[in-house]
């Protein structure tokens, strides 16, 4: 008797404490539940309060010990603008709302209906503003406007005012990215003369404007460029023109953001490398305090539900300085430790 008592009770011990345990630490979860610490590329990614995270396209900006995930808001219908999310270790994401909302003024270039793609933050110190810039199409004219516009804030998550859109240099622009160089000078990234041509321009020192130092980089049908920095060369990804569909990444490598890049090759290893892991690359995340250490950002679109599209966050290791992005199941950020 005494036996199976304890037994039972051992029993109940177990259903109440060790099972929960297991089923919330996030390492025995398949996704990337809220309080998981792993990062699960592809998987459903929740935020702190359980829902899933809407931030398609996006960018990180880190400012003040925090990270701040800024991405398209994917809906059922049209776009929303962008969603801003916070978190202290890339693990956990707290919603912070709408940062950009499009506009309910028929006058406005943001007017709803029209669409906000790829938008990325970047922190002005002159001026001490937060400075967002995004692929913007008008509404009711398909992708054919072909315009960057910029956005701005006081704080990082907003509300960010549209400031105004326009074709850089006269140039169609459509995927986008922003970067800022050691020195503080800005860039804008992009696909211009119909996804044709790659450009890059300088940004005026309140980075609200493109100067007029806008070289071409290559013409070379590339798309959706992530461009970072490590020691003193600059590394830019891309991928092909295939719409949502998925296709080959490639990097090319350069002394000086003017050029001339060299094409290095396909950076990605693994099952369906040759289309990037299904995904398409969108930003080129420097993680804070470790030396090195940079995260390849893409999403898995899911054209016929937008909104379900997946984010892939993998590690970049280097060989030869070369940049190898190898697909993992799962994995946590002590890979940058070795
Ligand atoms: C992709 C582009 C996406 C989106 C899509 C629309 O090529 O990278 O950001 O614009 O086309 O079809």
């Amino acid at each position: 008797m005494f036996v199976m008592l304890r037994f039972v009770f051992l029993l109940v011990i177990t259903i109440l404490y060790v099972t929960p345990a297991i089923a919330f630490t996030g390492h025995s979860l398949p996704e990337n539940g809220n309080d998981s610490i792993v990062f699960s590329p592809g998987k459903v990614w929740k935020d702190e309060k359980d829902n899933v995270i809407n931030a398609h396209g996006g960018g990180v900006l880190y400012n003040k010990s925090t990270y701040y995930w800024y991405g398209e808001v994917r809906g059922e219908t049209e776009s929303k603008g962008v969603n801003v999310y916070s978190s202290k270790d890339l693990y956990h994401w707290k919603f912070e709302g709408l940062g950009l909302q499009t506009s309910s003024d028929p006058k406005s270039d943001i007017v709803s209906g029209c669409i906000i793609e790829r938008p990325k933050v970047i922190y002005n110190q002159k001026t001490n503003k937060y400075v967002m810039w995004f692929h913007l199409e008008m509404k009711g004219q398909g992708y054919n406007a072909a315009r960057a516009a910029v956005a701005i804030s006081d704080k990082p998550t907003g509300p960010f005012t549209l400031v105004k859109s326009f074709r850089p240099n006269g140039h169609m622009s459509r995927d986008m990215g922003l970067f800022v160089d050691s020195d503080q000078a800005a860039y804008h990234i992009y696909s211009a003369q119909d996804n044709y041509d790659l450009r890059i321009s300088k940004l005026t020192d309140d980075y609200l404007s493109p100067t007029v130092q806008d070289t071409l980089l290559f013409s070379k049908h590339r798309e959706a460029p992530a461009l970072f920095k490590k020691d003193d060369q600059y590394y830019l990804i891309t991928s092909g023109c295939t719409g949502w569909e998925p296709n080959r990444s490639s990097v090319h490598v350069s002394k000086s953001l003017f050029g001339p890049w060299e094409m290095a090759g396909d950076p990605m290893v693994g099952p369906k490398s040759e289309l990037t892991f299904g995904g398409q690359s969108t930003y080129i995340l420097p993680v804070q305090g470790k030396k090195d250490a940079f995260i390849f950002m893409a999403d898995v679109w899911k054209p016929k539900d937008l909104k379900d599209s997946r984010y892939i966050w993998l590690p970049i290791e280097f060989k030869n300085d070369k940049p190898i992005i190898e697909w993992k199941d799962q994995w946590d950020l002590s890979v940058f430790d070795k």
